[in-house]
């Protein structure tokens, strides 16, 4: 059951003033919301009058005769059953409307905001995790808006206005019933504090095997080849047993806690029918008060008993409110649509700058990938970023993207600092073929066009054309149709590659940045390849990263990484000239293969 992961939140004020923003989302659906409600209240005062009327019924029989007044009684049943079930139906249509739109709402507005949150926030949360937590949540308010809360108003109804109700028909047994009845309540809760308690550790437990399952599935790949399927199982089977135990755990404590309930209810109402047997020989009620008496005190203590299952799904819902609220407390980055008009108003000229920039990833604030690093590239050059693996190339690129805010230094764009620009105009003027490129599930066409939503066919194709994507693709039998699978997986590396430059292609950036972009191709394609970048960077500013040192020596400036810092920048025959220097020597390594 999914709710089962949600937690449970304290029913304090701090906690209902969460429950209470979800009535914004309710809110333009009010009107039928408060028909809902009307109907809600019509059914349960309906189903209240419902006992009141056998004891009438068992009265009139009582009489001796078939009276008129049984069959008008009876005649009053049938209707009130058909009300009942009327507004019953109403009820549950009309809180089923509301629910579905406003939780499409709240999802929507979820997800939204979800999106927009800065890297740091995906970082800090694991995103199956994330995924799953919002649904259940979701899930759960799903159950409370459409039967928790009716449950909730009706058990009110009943509890109220069946003691309204006995003490009217006789004081004396009502307050032998109160004497009885509350005492166990009492004790029932305390009993389901306990259980709830075990509960909640079963669903932690939960939320962590579903984590092992999310990510074993998600890198299937990794775990097959390291043939680690034995040691996965042995992890999942560890938390399976526990959970298994802790579940049965719980499991007898609810069997003890539903004998006592029995038990108690049971005795209860043996209780009270004898108590009501003495007054009816004494004469004090009759018959069909004794009958309505017996199963209004059935009503109140079924409900007292639902009750605190209502109360726990209640603090669930409270739970669940809270993480949901909790997603938007977290500072998003603020992103407004684009009109083109901002964006040529705002183009860039190209020209980057980092002064003294200093970097630390949120995840590992200790630890600084970034030191010191100042540079210039002038609009249209193009320039290389080399240095081994974990020097912060990757890191440099992704703060031109701003995808970070936390470094201290500035970067600027045309001398204005990055901090000063609307984030999704800066993000729309530059493209980045990344190093692990992703491609979305769908069609070849699909995956290129993400480049730039809305661009016609014919764009997407001269795309494909200029990266030297064509070729495969036309291979493929349903060309541009072609499904490229999750993630991308089944289409090869190097055609991923060429999607993605098809794709930053399309995007027409003013400053392009590849990272590694050439690495998964045969030479022949990467001589393609670069035969299209070339082409591509031509009056941009564009940002290589390459590992293999033939590439980039044709570039004008050449910036080498070593560690987190920038140790020496120049042309690839300025930088040969130093005796020592961090380039020659990397070069020279290259070579010896
Ligand atoms: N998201 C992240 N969170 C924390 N640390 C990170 C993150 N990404 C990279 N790092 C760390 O930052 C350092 C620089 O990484 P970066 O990816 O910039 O290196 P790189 O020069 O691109 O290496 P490569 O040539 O292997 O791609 C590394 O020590 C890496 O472990
Ligand atoms: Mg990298």
């Amino acid at each position: 059951m999914a709710h089962s992961e949600v937690r449970k939140g304290k029913i304090s004020s701090k906690g209902m003033r969460n429950a209470l923003k979800l009535f914004s989302y309710i809110k333009p659906y009010w009107v039928e919301y408060a028909f809902g409600l009307f109907f809600l209240l019509g059914s349960s005062l309906a189903n209240l009058a419902f006992p009141k009327l056998l004891g009438d019924l068992v009265n009139s029989g009582t009489e001796g005769e078939i009276a008129e007044a049984m069959t008008r009684i009876g005649v009053m049943l049938i209707a009130l059953l058909l009300i009942q079930s009327v507004f019953s139906y109403f009820r549950t249509v009309l809180f089923f409307n509301v629910t579905e739109k406003s939780l499409a709402d709240l999802r929507q507005s979820t997800y939204n905001h979800l999106i927009k949150l800065p890297m740091s926030f995906f970082e800090k949360h694991r995103v199956g995790e994330l995924n799953s937590r919002i649904s259940a949540d979701i899930a759960l308010l799903q159950e409370t808006m459409t039967s928790t809360l009716s449950q909730f108003v009706r058990q009110i109804i009943i509890i109220s206005g069946g003691i309204t109700l006995l003490v009217i028909t006789s004081l004396k047994l009502t307050l032998f019933m109160l004497a009885v009845i509350p005492a166990i309540v009492l004790l029932a809760v305390v009993f389901g504090r306990y259980i709830r308690r075990l509960s909640k550790k079963v669903q932690g437990e939960i939320a962590k095997s579903n984590t092992i399952v999310e990510e074993t599935l998600q890198g299937i790949q990794s775990v097959k080849s390291y043939t680690n399927e034995f040691f996965e199982m042995l992890r999942y089977r560890k938390k399976t047993l526990e959970i298994a135990g802790i579940g049965m755990k719980t499991g007898r404590y609810r069997g003890a806690f539903t004998a006592f309930i029995i038990l108690g209810m049971f005795g209860a109402m043996v209780a009270v029918i004898w108590k009501g047997a003495i007054l009816l020989a004494e004469g004090e009620i009759n018959s069909g008060q004794l009958f309505s008496f017996v199963i209004y005190t059935g009503f109140i203590a079924g409900t007292i008993g639902g009750l605190a299952g209502v109360y726990a799904r209640l603090q669930r819902f409270i739970g669940a409110t809270e993480d949901i609220f909790g997603i938007f407390n977290e500072d998003n980055e603020k992103l407004k649509e684009l009109d083109s008009t901002m964006v040529k108003k705002n183009r860039l000229r190209g020209n980057i700058e980092f002064r003294d920039l200093s970097f630390a990833y949120p995840s590992r604030p200790g630890e600084r990938v970034l030191s010191n690093i100042s540079f210039s590239i002038v609009p249209e050059q193009t320039v290389a970023l080399v240095g081994v693996s974990g020097s912060g190339k990757t890191t440099i690129t992704s703060l031109i993207m701003r995808l970070y805010d936390n470094y201290t230094g500035e970067i600027l764009f045309d001398g204005k600092s990055s901090r000063d620009f609307d984030l999704e105009i800066l993000r729309s003027q530059i493209s980045i073929v990344p190093q692990d490129i992703f491609l979305f599930g769908g069609t070849v066409g699909e995956n290129i066009s993400y480049g730039r939503p809305g661009a016609s066919e014919e764009e997407i194709y001269k795309a494909a054309v200029q990266a030297n994507a064509m070729e495969f693709i036309e291979n493929f039998p349903s060309g541009m149709d072609t499904i490229v699978g999750e993630r991308g997986t089944q289409i090869s590396g190097g055609q991923r590659q060429r999607i993605a430059i098809a794709r930053a292609i399309l995007k027409d950036p003013r400053i392009l940045i590849l990272d590694e972009a050439t690495s998964s191709l045969d030479s022949e394609s990467e001589m393609l390849v670069q035969e299209a970048l070339e082409k591509l960077m031509a009056g941009r500013t564009s940002i290589i990263i390459a590992h293999r040192f033939s590439t980039v020596r044709e570039v004008d400036n050449i910036l080498v990484m070593d560690r987190g810092r920038l140790v020496e920048k120049g042309t690839h025959d300025e930088l040969m000239k130093i005796t020592n220097g961090k380039y020659r020597t990397l070069s020279k390594l290259q070579y010896i293969d």
